[in-house]
């Protein structure tokens, strides 16, 4: 008898971004058994994981190799083609044989790379690769991640995800996984004021057959990776939520992501826990939580549920966190642009148009943005 479970042909799932995430989630849903074919675009790691896999040091799973069913150097060489004589990969065959994008497309493209939209318009980039079939997930901290993709991409569905995660590349295809598994997925439609599941959208005016079909696309592809993930990858804390559920999670994370992240940056290199033993920044720290929880109340049109941590809550965890140094501070350290728009402009500018003022925000984005140019103006790197 069938398995219900196993797709009948092969499902090609491409992730662009194979940094900490990137390999993370894509090696916990690699399954070729059971017809779950998990590629990789890598970039400057493309080599050492060309030739070695990936190599993961996991807190929850162990340690183990990863070979991706297919691993490309560019967006370029995993654009599926008519005529494969024409692909970039048929000049160098023997470098990698099996690098062969699939012919009909690739069912889910996951964006696992930083979003940078001041740098890189991702959803330009990856056009190539998506096909009417296509699903488009993000795994992108901040907010208004999903708006380039939903106005270059009317019609494919874009699943929306958050995760818990501590990972990271410790050398070329070598990640390691501290502690945390949780990923959050929920469909993304036209923004909050799209319907946000198919049975919303019964109760919701919106004449359009296709933007409700994309809608429902967008929760079957959501469905699907929960329960591959939580399946076959063991991430039981895989979770489904509506859209605005989703869009609560991300503005939730906020709190953690704007307060101390740009902190740490700003205030000479301090970690979470040690920011919050200086009365000064503990308050400040608290500040931006408020400020975020009263302009997402706004912007969501409803307050954050019980169910997500409060303030005081998130302080005393991030307490115990010692140590640790935030992602900000890390690509500021080595000299990498740092996710300031999704994390802090975007935040800014949506509750703005709701008639909200971040202000406290609003100063962390423009002393950052600017820290940032004068840097790269006077061709500085590194540490400050
Ligand atoms: N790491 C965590 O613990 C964690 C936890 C929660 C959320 N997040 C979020 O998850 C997202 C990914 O973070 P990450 O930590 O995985 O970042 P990362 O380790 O820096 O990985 C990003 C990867 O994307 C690659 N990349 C960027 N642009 C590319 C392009 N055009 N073509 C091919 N590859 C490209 C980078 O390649 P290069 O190395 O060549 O630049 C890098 O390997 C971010 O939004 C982050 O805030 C991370």
């Amino acid at each position: 008898m069938a398995n219900p479970d196993k797709p009948t042909k092969p499902v090609h799932i491409l992730f662009v971004g194979a940094g900490a995430v990137g390999c993370f989630y894509a090696s916990r849903l690699h399954h070729p058994s059971h017809n779950i074919l998990t590629s990789l675009i890598a970039r400057s790691n493309y080599s050492a994981i060309a030739k070695s896999g990936v190599s993961l040091q996991t807190h929850s799973f162990g340690d183990y190799t990863f070979q991706p069913h297919a691993v490309f150097p560019s967006i370029s060489a995993a654009t599926a083609t008519d005529d494969p004589g024409s692909s970039p990969l048929a000049a160098n065959p023997a470098s990698a044989p099996q690098s062969l994008p699939p012919k009909d497309g690739w069912d889910y493209i996951i964006v696992t790379t930083k979003a940078l939209p001041d740098r890189n318009d991702d959803a330009a980039l990856i056009a190539p690769l998506v096909s009417a079939k296509s699903c488009i997930v993000l795994i992108q901290n901040g907010v208004g991640v999903e708006e380039p993709y939903r106005s270059r991409f009317p019609h494919n569905p874009i699943v929306s995800a958050v995760t818990v995660v501590s990972a990271e590349q410790i050398r070329n295809g070598v990640v390691r996984q501290n502690r945390w598994t949780r990923i959050s997925l929920g469909p993304y439609g036209h923004g909050l004021s799209a319907p946000s599941s198919p049975s919303d959208s019964a109760s919701t005016v919106n004449d359009d057959d296709d933007d409700k079909a994309v809608v429902q696309r967008g929760h079957a592809c959501m469905d699907q990776l929960a329960q591959w993930w939580a399946d076959h990858g063991g991430i039981r804390d895989a979770e489904t939520h509506t859209e605005l559920e989703l869009q609560t999670i991300r503005w939730h994370k906020l709190c953690i992501n704007a307060a101390f992240n740009p902190t740490a940056v700003l205030s000479g290199g301090r970690g979470n826990a040690d920011q919050l033993t200086d009365p000064e920044l503990r308050e400040h720290i608290t500040g931006i939580m408020h400020e975020i929880r009263h302009a997402a109340a706004q912007v969501l049109g409803k307050p954050f549920p019980d169910s997500l941590a409060s303030p005081d809550r998130i302080i005393r965890s991030s307490e115990r966190n010692a140590g640790a140094k935030p992602s900000m501070l890390l690509d500021w350290e080595a000299g990498r642009p740092m996710e300031l728009e999704v994390i802090l402009g975007n935040p800014v500018r949506i509750a703005r148009r709701k008639g909200v003022d971040m202000p406290k925000l609003q100063s962390l984005y423009a002393l950052l943005r600017s820290m940032q140019k004068v840097r790269e103006e006077r061709g500085e790197k590194g540490k400050l």
